[in-house]
């Protein structure tokens, strides 16, 4: 069984799958969720694009919920500092497009956000062991990243055992987020695993009822974490 050093399921919608056009409308419709997920994309990390810093300062001005900003950008070093200091609670930085993360999430603490680094399907979490301190937070993709509405992949799960058994020895407070294929069926294997943060995109703003998308899926990943 997994140690779980966070036991509080929070479910973070995506709005890349919301409506561009009405996003107030479309942040309104999820302010039973722990936090807004909002995925800077830019066409060169990643092979597709979506907003930037403006637009992310004045969701940050109007949103009911707390900001968590996934930057799938290159040179986060030279770029992430802003989204903090424009009011985002937590902003991901992906370790692949970093030069020198401890840096960086020093930096975005500074600036008052929670820091997070993300790793992409493929990209190893041993070598960052040693700098979880840093962190208060680890996205795990399980997907690869750029697009919404992909199938969640298996192959990651080990990895998220794995780090979260790291945090649980290493006795740091360090939750773990998953993001990418997120449904109310896939959350009970990445909890099993051991995330405590869910970021579902297509799973919430595809449903009729976004209110009721999110509920399910605290209630299904819940169940797992008080095991
Ligand atoms: C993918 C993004 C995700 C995406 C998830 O690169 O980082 O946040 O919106 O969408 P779903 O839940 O549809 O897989
Ligand atoms: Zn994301």
């Amino acid at each position: 069984m997994t140690q779980h050093t966070h036991s509080k399921c929070c479910i973070n919608p995506s709005i890349l799958s919301a409506d561009f056009v009405n996003l107030e409308a479309e942040l309104a419709r999820i302010s039973t969720a722990d936090a807004v997920h909002v995925d800077v994309m830019d066409n060169h990390f990643v092979p597709n694009l979506t907003l930037g810093l403006p637009v992310v300062t004045r969701i940050a001005q109007v949103s009911p919920i707390p900001l968590d900003v996934h930057l799938m950008i290159s040179d986060a070093d030279r770029w992430a500092p802003a989204y903090a200091q424009a009011g985002a609670a937590s902003v991901t930085f992906h370790a692949e497009a970093s030069a020198a993360p401890i840096k960086l999430a020093r930096e975005l603490r500074a600036h008052g956000a929670k820091a997070a680094m993300a790793l992409r399907p493929a990209t190893a979490v041993e070598p960052y062991l040693d700098m979880l301190t840093e962190l208060d937070m680890l996205l795990i993709m399980t997907v690869e990243p750029g697009f919404g509405g992909q199938s969640f992949l298996d192959v990651t799960l080990p990895k998220i055992r794995r780090a979260a058994k790291a945090i649980a020895d290493a006795g740091v407070d360090v939750a773990i987020q998953v993001d990418g294929g997120i449904t109310a069926e896939t959350i009970e294997r990445a909890a099993e695993a051991g995330a405590s943060i869910f970021v579902a995109g297509s799973a919430v703003y595809g449903a009729t009822d976004p209110a009721q998308a999110i509920s399910e899926l605290r209630a299904a990943g819940q169940k797992i974490l008080n095991r």
